[in-house]
């Protein structure tokens, strides 16, 4: 085994789920956000980044969160918590930002000229991404659907084709740029806890949010509290949720 691969064994069998924090003592303020510039290296479904993360610091906002966060301990004792956003609202918005950045780089490779090749990889952004995310008020999801299904007898074909499972895709995406986070969280020898145990109206109200902002998750981070982890690690049989063909 690689040393490296002994390095992250250790990192995924520290993380656990840390209930507690110590509320005294020092917390390195900038782990947070060095740990959110490696979450966004995340893979992402189509690189559309459909994400947000909001680092809330200050006591009062926390103090608040803490409630909104149905008062569990890790939120009312975490130095600083992480809410994770999905902004499927702004696809349009990035869907430009990526093509712009393609472009870019493409033409880097070309001494300025985009090549057939490349002008065939971007209409992925610009035409096949935009029927994704569009719903026609319903009535695209529908005809996609149908499209989906007749095209399915005669060639493999993506089903999951409606805004609804763009929106499933986008919370996806931004769940694992919540464990990248988390991850990074313990190798900087920091604790985390994800909770969905919240009431999302009253975070977006405390935090202002835009009201088209879906929140994936909330992270709480601290140095975790001897009294933090509740119990052994508790997982079914490998066997059972595993199969090899
Ligand atoms: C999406 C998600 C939501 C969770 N929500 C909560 C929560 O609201 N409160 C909590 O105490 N733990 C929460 N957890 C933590 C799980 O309970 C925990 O990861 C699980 O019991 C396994 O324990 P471990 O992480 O220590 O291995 C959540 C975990 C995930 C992935």
């Amino acid at each position: 085994m690689k040393n490296s691969a002994i390095v992250f064994d250790e990192l995924v069998q520290d993380r656990r789920a840390v209930r507690v924090f110590e509320t005294l003592g020092s917390f390195d303020k900038d782990v947070v956000k060095r740990s959110l510039e490696r979450a966004v290296l995340s893979p992402n479904s189509s690189n559309m980044q459909l994400w947000e993360f909001v680092q809330v610091t200050s006591p009062s906002l926390k103090e608040k969160m803490a409630a909104a966060c149905l008062g569990q301990n890790a939120a009312k004792t975490a130095s600083e918590l992480v809410v994770v956003l999905v902004r499927r609202d702004l696809w349009k918005k990035r869907c430009e930002q990526v093509v712009a950045q393609q472009v870019a780089a493409f033409k880097a490779e070309t001494d300025g000229v985009l090549t057939d090749k490349h002008k065939r990889l971007l209409k992925y952004w610009e035409v096949g991404i935009p029927i994704l995310h569009k719903s026609g008020f319903g009535c695209l999801n529908i005809l996609k659907r149908i499209t989906a299904f007749f095209q399915g007898f005669k060639k493999a074909t993506p089903r999951q084709v409606t805004s609804q499972d763009m929106r499933l895709s986008a919370h996806r995406s931004a769940a694992i740029a919540a464990q990248t986070f988390m991850m990074s969280i313990t190798a900087e020898g920091y604790d985390s806890c994800p909770m969905e145990g919240f009431d999302s109206q009253r975070v977006s109200q405390i935090l202002n949010l835009p009201s088209k902002a879906e929140i994936a998750m909330i992270i709480a981070v601290g140095k975790g509290s001897p009294k933090g982890v509740y119990g052994p690690r508790l997982r079914l049989p490998f066997e059972e949720v595993y199969r090899v063909v």
